[in-house]
């Protein structure tokens, strides 16, 4: 039997991005995020516009999504409740945030440059997407008010912003044998955010009639012409 409820969140299973971006004075921001979905080598990102990512990435028009898989969510976890922002905004400072200047460090993380944007890329993801932005929007605006949220009830708080991805770097181990362009879904373990608790993907529960179709037939044309 079904019952109305009204879960504070709806987080039912999203992968973990950490995403860079870089600060105003040329430093390397990192921060969590799993609002995140991709359609060829398009994603959008669900963003708080009051994080520093957010105003990073606004500013810069670029970040990296680097994907992390269960083998990194110690050190997710360690950049869970931390803020590029000083001070603190009111609303993270009510949830225990404290603010980390030194990100990567903070999750004992490691930079590395990119290709073709500026953020750098974090070594310990095995996949990496350089990405530039291309719109904003803003999101959710009917939210009701929470404690400590928007000062007007219309006020958003959310950005929904669409980036394309413009090069993707991954770990040799996870590409399919012989197919340097394909992700073998076998090999990759995503890390999953799901209700704020880390988990894992389990094995494969039954053939896919979505997976007869060639994976190549749905390679966007931009991507093709490189
Ligand atoms: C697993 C996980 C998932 C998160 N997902 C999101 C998200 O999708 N969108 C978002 O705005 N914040 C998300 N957060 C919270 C941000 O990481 C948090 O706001 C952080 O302070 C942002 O850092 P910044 O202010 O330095 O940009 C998530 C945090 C964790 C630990």
């Amino acid at each position: 039997m079904h019952k109305v409820t009204e879960p504070s969140i709806l987080y039912l299973g999203t992968p973990v991005v950490l995403i860079s971006t870089r600060n105003e004075d040329g430093s390397t921001n990192v921060a969590p995020m799993s609002s995140a979905w991709w359609l060829g080598w398009s994603c959008m990102l669900g963003l708080a516009n009051g994080s520093l990512t957010t105003q990073n990435l606004l500013r810069e028009k670029e970040c990296v999504l680097n994907i992390p898989s269960v083998n990194q969510a110690a050190a997710v976890d360690k950049l869970a409740r931390l803020t590029g922002s000083n001070p603190v905004p009111e609303g993270k400072l009510h949830r225990g945030y404290r603010h980390e200047k030194d990100k990567l460090g903070a999750g004992s993380l490691t930079a590395e440059m990119s290709d073709l944007v500026k953020s750098p890329r974090v070594k310990e993801c095995p996949i990496q997407m350089e990405a530039v932005f291309e719109s904003v929007r803003q999101f959710g605006s009917f939210e009701i008010k929470r404690p400590f949220g928007p000062e007007s009830q219309k006020a958003s708080v959310i950005s929904a912003i669409e980036v394309r991805i413009v090069r993707v770097h991954v770990e040799e181990a996870l590409l399919v044998l012989d197919k340097s362009n394909h992700i073998d879904p076998d090999k990759w373990r995503p890390l999953i955010m799901s209700f704020a608790q880390f988990y894992g993907l389990g094995d494969r529960v039954q053939p896919s009639r979505l997976a007869e179709i060639p994976e190549e037939s749905y390679r966007p044309f931009a991507a093709m012409s490189r």
